[in-house]
């Protein structure tokens, strides 16, 4: 139990590194990402010489290159004996593999890389969670599959995934697997399962709703077109990648339901508003990124209640009206992206004041429509934390002809509201409430 428990939490905390350390950018902007399954399981450790053909002359391989069966007393135990017949048909299922990987996929040694072998490379072994069990060569077995990089194409993964009765993690990204998401709610200890970079298709996975158990989901850069299940975002999941399919219809209301801390749904062809219950994720969410895809309606004023934001990216899309007040109390905001929209009116000083009260690093406005910008955020352009090009500032350089922000002003996509109220302390922006004021925030900076 501890041991599962240690390894479920080595491994969750390996997905948060993955994510900090793509900071998200990368999630949109490459296809792959680190291998770290290879390194929670000690795997991908070559032995010298590795690569080199070995002295001793390979088995004699059958028509189909699996090798000769091996006898049920060769494995380890039962259930590697019954995995083997398993890994075999998919190996008959694959097209290609660009790197060889199948051809070590031959004897009974499933478990070669836990005892630091060659044999089986995508396959590593682990002891099943159960209290009391013995961790032994009689309980091992296949815990983590990770193909990252493999490039191998098979037209399906059912009969597959879905048949390692102790998978815990399922690794694909970047081969060229199609087909339909198989049903893993059998598998009482996944909850990893990354297919980003593939060629699977269709609909939405409806495979991967009822998985209560997954905490790290990654569906990008594959085909799939249509709308996103609700469900989706009841799961309890810390990371859900999107990002880079066909899906659109509006993002489902319940999506401030969220508990994932990183959640990119960018370039796809959703529509509507960003949900109004984005303010139930405050618990929860770090790094959004809507960007790049055909939202409109008014920003809404919730955002700003998500106090533990990093990084918001709704850039490239038709959102409209002006920033909410609201935004001034991302006390942890590094980077907001807004460019590529219909925004107009004043920019925010409580906004760029952010980037001295608060962790504000880029601010991203160009190619709106905002007519005017505080004290604090002439500084932020002047010093290119701000970059407002192609707006309708006037004595800016590089913004809009005036025609065409006259055109855009008589009349505007659509008439938002505008809250005056700050739901949250701000130096200088607030009449202080008279002696509660704490004194980090008296001494902040001013107000206009
Ligand atoms: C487990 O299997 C490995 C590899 O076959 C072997 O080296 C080791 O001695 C075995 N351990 C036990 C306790 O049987
Ligand atoms: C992963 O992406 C990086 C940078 O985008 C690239 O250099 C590398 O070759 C890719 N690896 C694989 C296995 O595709
Ligand atoms: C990708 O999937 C399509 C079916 O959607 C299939 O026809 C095609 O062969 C697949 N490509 C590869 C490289 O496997
Ligand atoms: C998938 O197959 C297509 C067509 O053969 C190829 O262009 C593409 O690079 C492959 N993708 C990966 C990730 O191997
Ligand atoms: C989300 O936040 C809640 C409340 O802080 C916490 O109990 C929960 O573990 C978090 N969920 C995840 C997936 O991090
Ligand atoms: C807020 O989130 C919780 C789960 O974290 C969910 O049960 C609740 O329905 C959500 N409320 C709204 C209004 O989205
Ligand atoms: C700031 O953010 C924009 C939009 O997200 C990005 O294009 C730009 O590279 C970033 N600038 C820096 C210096 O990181």
């Amino acid at each position: 139990m501890a041991a599962s428990g240690n390894a479920r939490l080595l491994a969750f905390a390996l997905v948060l590194a993955v994510a900090v350390l793509l900071r998200l950018r990368g999630v949109v902007c490459e296809s792959n990402h680190t291998h770290f399954a290879m390194v929670s399981r000690g795997g991908g450790n070559a032995p010298k010489g590795s690569g080199r053909v070995p002295a001793a002359a390979p088995p004699p391989l059958d028509t189909c290159g699996c090798g000769p069966s091996p006898l049920p007393s060769e494995f380890l135990n039962r259930k590697l004996a019954a995995l083997y017949p398993v890994i075999q048909a998919f190996k008959k299922t694959i097209t290609c593999d660009p790197r060889g990987v199948t051809a070590s996929w031959v004897g009974p040694n499933l478990c070669d890389s836990h005892f630091g072998g060659m044999a089986y490379k995508g396959f590593y072994c682990d002891y099943p969670p159960v209290t009391g069990a013995p961790q032994d060569n009689t309980t091992l077995t296949v815990a983590s599959i990770d193909f990252n990089g493999f490039g191998l194409c098979a037209p399906s993964i059912a009969g597959f995934v879905d048949a390692f009765p102790d998978l815990a993690l399922f690794h694909a990204n970047s081969n060229n697997l199609s087909g339909e998401v198989p049903d893993l709610t059998g598998l009482p200890y996944f909850y990893e399962l990354d297919l980003s970079n593939n060629n699977f298709s269709g609909a939405f996975p409806a495979n991967v709703v009822p998985l209560g158990g997954l905490l790290f989901l990654d569906l990008r850069f594959n085909r799939f077109v249509g709308t996103v299940p609700p469900p989706i975002f009841d799961l309890s999941v810390v990371a859900l990648f999107l990002n880079n399919n066909g899906f659109y219809g509006q993002i489902p209301d319940n999506f401030g339901s969220t508990t994932a801390e990183y959640l990119v749904v960018a370039n796809n062809q959703f529509t509507g508003p960003i949900p109004r219950s984005i303010y139930n994720t405050s618990a929860n969410l770090s790094e959004v990124l809507f960007l790049n895809n055909k939202l409109s309606g008014c920003l809404p004023y919730e955002i700003g209640l998500v106090e533990g934001l990093t990084v918001f990216d709704a850039g490239g899309n038709d959102i409209t009206g002006p920033i909410p007040l609201s935004f001034g109390c991302l006390g942890k905001v590094e980077e907001l992206n807004l460019a590529g929209n219909q925004l107009y009116g004043h920019i925010p000083d409580v906004l760029c004041i952010l980037a001295k009260t608060g962790k504000l690093q880029n601010l991203s406005l160009s190619d709106n429509y905002f007519h005017s910008v505080g004290h604090h955020c002439l500084e932020l352009a002047r010093s290119r934390v701000l970059d407002v090009r192609l707006n309708c500032i006037l004595n800016f350089p590089n913004q809009r002809p005036a025609l065409e922000c006259a055109r855009f002003y008589a009349d505007p996509p659509q008439h938002c509201p505008f809250v005056p109220h700050i739901p949250c302390d701000l130096p200088g922006f607030r009449p202080p409430v008279a002696a509660a004021l704490p004194s980090a925030v008296a001494h902040g900076g001013g107000g206009n």
